[in-house]
Order: C-alpha cells, then sequence, then structure tokens
C-alpha cells in the first residue's frame, strides 16, 4: 500500500460518551485513523477497549440517548458523515460501507428467508427489480461459497450452520458493491476451522471485488496473517498503529506487547502457555488526564500519571504509538 494514498474513509477526532446513572462514560477519546483503498486495516484491542462503539458511531448506528457522538468528523466521499441528513446517511449505510456483525443470528430477520434479505439492500439501494435483484442474490450467494445458491434463497436462517449465516451476512454486506466492509469481530463465535475458511474468503472477496475492508477483532493472531495495517485499542483510544509487519517486529506500546504475548506460539506438537494481562480495562468515567493504560503497565512512570500521551511518530510506514517509555533507549522518551 503506498504511503500517502489519498483515503477512502477518514475519521478525525471522534469522542463519543455515554450518558449512564453512574455519570458519564468516555467511551471513544479523540480516535482517528483512516482507510486506504483497498486496503484490509485490522483494528485489535480487549474486549471494552472501544472498537465496536467507534465504528457504530460512524454511521450513525448508536442510540441516543444513551450515546452522543460528541465530536469529530468522519470524511467519506464528500461529506462528513456526522454532519449529513439521516437520508443521505440511509444511502450510505449497508450500501456503501457494508457492515458484518459478530452473531449472524440477531442481524438476520428469523421470519423473512435467507433469499428476501440479500434482495432487500439490491432493490432499496440500486432500484433493481425483483427479477434481477433474485439473480444478483444468487450470484451473491454463490460468491460467498454457498452450495446450491439458487435453491438456498428460499431458505429461512435457521436452516444454515453458524459459518454459513455468516457468509450470508457477508454477502448482504457485499450486495451493492461497498467501497468499504467494517466486519466487527464477525467470526469470533465460529470454530477456528470456520473461522479460517470465512478469513480466507474474505481475503479472496477482496482481491475479486477491491474494497477496502476494516476487521475488528480481540485476537491479534487472527489478524497477523491477513491485515496490511493495524491499529491497537485501549481505553476507547488509540494507542498504537503500523503497518502489520512493523507493529509484529517493533510493537512500541507496551499494551501491543502485552497483547502479543498472548498469542500462542506453537513450537513443535506443544503450544506455549498463554500469558494473560493482568487487570482490567478501565470504565472510563472522566475524559482521562493520564495514560488509560498506566494501572496495568509495568514501565509506569510519574509522567504517566501527569498527563494522557500523544501519539508520536516511532517507526516506518506511519507507525506511531502513545506512550512516553522509549524502548529503544529503555528510558523515558525525549519531551
Ligand atoms: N450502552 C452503553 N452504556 C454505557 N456504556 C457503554 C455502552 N456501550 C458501551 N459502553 C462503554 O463503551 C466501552 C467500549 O465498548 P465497545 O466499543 O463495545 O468495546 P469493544 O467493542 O472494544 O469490546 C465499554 O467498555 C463501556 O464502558
Ligand atoms: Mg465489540
Amino acid at each position: 500500500m503506498p504511503d500517502g494514498a489519498s483515503s477512502v474513509l477518514d475519521v478525525r477526532g471522534l469522542k463519543t460518551v455515554f450518558r449512564t446513572r453512574s455519570g458519564e462514560v468516555h467511551a471513544v477519546n479523540s480516535v482517528s485513523f483512516d482507510v486506504k483503498p483497498g486496503e484490509l486495516l485490522g483494528v485489535v484491542g480487549e474486549s471494552g477497549s472501544g472498537k465496536s462503539v467507534t465504528m457504530m458511531s460512524l454511521i450513525g448506528l448508536l442510540p441516543s440517548p444513551p450515546a452522543e457522538v460528541r465530536d469529530g468528523q468522519v470524511l467519506f466521499e464528500g461529506s462528513d458523515l456526522l454532519r449529513c441528513s439521516e437520508e443521505h446517511l440511509r444511502g450510505v449505510r449497508g450500501a456503501r460501507i457494508g457492515f458484518v456483525f459478530q452473531d449472524p443470528m440477531t442481524s438476520l430477520n428469523p421470519v423473512f428467508t435467507v433469499g428476501f434479505q440479500i434482495m432487500e439492500p439490491l432493490r432499496a439501494h440500486l432500484g433493481m427489480s425483483r427479477r434481477v435483484a433474485e439473480r444478483r442474490a444468487a450470484e451473491l450467494l454463490d460468491l460467498v461459497g454457498i452450495p446450491d445458491a439458487r435453491r438456498r434463497l428460499a431458505d429461512y436462517p435457521h436452516q444454515f450452520s453458524g459459518g454459513m449465516r455468516q457468509r450470508v451476512m457477508i454477502a448482504i454486506a457485499l450486495a451493492c458493491e461497498p467501497k468499504v466492509l467494517i466486519a466487527d469481530e464477525p467470526t469470533t463465535a465460529l470454530d477456528v476451522t470456520i473461522q479460517a475458511q470465512i478469513l480466507e474468503l474474505v481475503r479472496d472477496l477482496r482481491q475479486k471485488l477491491g474494497m477496502a475492508i476494516v476487521w475488528i477483532t480481540h485476537d491479534l493472531g487472527v489478524i497477523a496473517g491477513i491485515a496490511d495495517r493495524v491499529i491497537v485499542m485501549y481505553g476507547g483510544q488509540i494507542v498504537e498503529q503500523a503497518p502489520v509487519r512493523e507493529l509484529f517486529g517493533n510493537p512500541q506500546h507496551p499494551y501491543t506487547r502485552a497483547l502479543l504475548q498472548t498469542i500462542p506460539h506453537v513450537r513443535g506438537a506443544r503450544a506455549a502457555r498463554l500469558k494473560v494481562i493482568e487487570g482490567q480495562p478501565p470504565i472510563l468515567y472522566r475524559h482521562p488526564t493520564a495514560c488509560p493504560f498506566a494501572p496495568r503497565c509495568g514501565h509506569t512512570f510519574d509522567r504517566c500519571l501527569a498527563a494522557n500521551p500523544p501519539r508520536v511518530p516511532v517507526g516506518p510506514g506511519g507507525h506511531d504509538a502513545a506512550c512516553f517509555w522509549d524502548f529503544a533507549t529503555g528510558g523515558p522518551r525525549d519531551a
């Protein structure tokens, strides 16, 4: 991916809060990132780090209240999605930006056939006739590797296995040939063999269709083999971003380093024991004024508690990290 290629999606300074009985929860804090045309961007972080809230904020999918997108810009195809009309957003959602969520059982409607649900966006967004949409729906099921596609259009979601339902969701997300596909932990509920098949399918589809993919997961191991670039999230912030090899070879945030140690290394026949990161991700009742990872970090010093570190360049390919500790010198980074 050429450096500095213009982005298809450009997110700047995104802030989302939830108003709860115990006060405001600062779920997403000044998140900025972009997605380049045709790239596969991995987004990782433990459960609760703000990955889903970030993505749902982009296209207005969070219920408000309790959620409030408080600041930021989401630039896509010449408009700011945080400031456009609901009608414009509806045209973008599910058509120009496709979505696949973790649990296809809650995203698919049990009372409609799979064929109907694939044809729906084709008819609504692209104005296809019933007959044309039906033919296209069969092509899409075939594309995502569902055997006997034409006949299966008449089946209901419960007649498909978990892996096949996830393929149906991908077919729906791809129906209008989106510029960007956002996949939020789409394989988490599936067993490893099926996970691997879905990953292969997505890689293959990207080759064929050329859209950009944002692949969200709590498992750094999953994206090691497929992502071009990786964003690491913690406490509602991006703490590190880098091209995938650079991230694995030269991680610069203590949280990324800890995550890397949770990936099993297979040596011979026996997998090394998994390390777990001690402690819990924070729930942020105030806008963070210190590094959110400081309580769990082995390198914390006074500066980490006095200020929230900004992202600074730390390596090639746009590699940046939000940390005051410098692993190269084994001491504090020059302020
Ligand atoms: N409905 C809600 N009400 C209050 N806080 C919420 C709600 N949904 C999410 N959050 C907060 O947002 C944080 C990030 O959630 P989420 O984006 O779903 O995490 P991830 O997808 O990384 O697992 C959570 O840790 C929680 O503090
Ligand atoms: Mg999530």
